[in-house]
């Protein structure tokens, strides 16, 4: 038997019944028709189906929509506003942060909630010291990008994609 949930994905607020195992991937992809978040490995293993879910950067292959009834979403078509890209969407194209692009929604998702999280005061990911003041060099945004992979290996433009953006 289906389980209604509500979802608000990129301002717009969706009903919808979902079996239990129904995770937010497949209830965006599937369901409502909402396709910038890729599903890669639909394993928690590429970050290609980045989200932020309640303002946190999540693996939506791995989040069950049961358990997110009235979650707030945000997809990388969602950072657009306005008809302006976000700042990290231009310096991804300014850097020319992409071969492919599958990957790239969930990369630029993965950038804005990785700021976030530096600003929420998420100690070094390089040091695992809990550093008070992390340093986004490019050493600390790779690890904290690591989550994302490419496999056409865009990283040495995606690196200075984001660090432009956190400047
Ligand atoms: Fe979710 Fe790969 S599709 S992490």
């Amino acid at each position: 038997m289906d389980t209604e949930v509500t979802l608000r994905v990129d301002g717009t607020t969706y009903t919808l019944g979902v079996d239990t195992r129904t995770t937010l991937l497949d209830a965006m992809r599937e369901r409502l028709g909402i396709t910038s978040p890729k599903k890669g490995c639909d394993h928690g293993q590429c970050g290609a189906c980045t989200i932020l879910l309640d303002g946190w950067r999540a693996n939506s292959c791995l989040a069950l929509a049961v358990a997110h009834d009235g979650a707030e979403i945000v997809t990388a078509a969602g950072l657009a506003m306005d008809g302006n890209l976000h700042p990290m969407q231009q310096a991804f194209i300014e850097h020319d942060a992409f071969q492919c692009g599958y990957c790239t929604p969930g990369q630029i998702v993965s950038a804005v909630g990785m700021l976030d999280e530096v600003d929420a005061g998420w100690p070094s990911a390089v040091t695992a010291a809990g550093d008070a003041e992390v340093v986004l060099d490019e050493a600390e945004i790779r690890e904290r990008m690591s989550g994302n992979l490419c496999r056409c290996a865009a990283y040495a433009n995606i690196v200075p994609a984001i660090a432009q953006v956190a400047r």
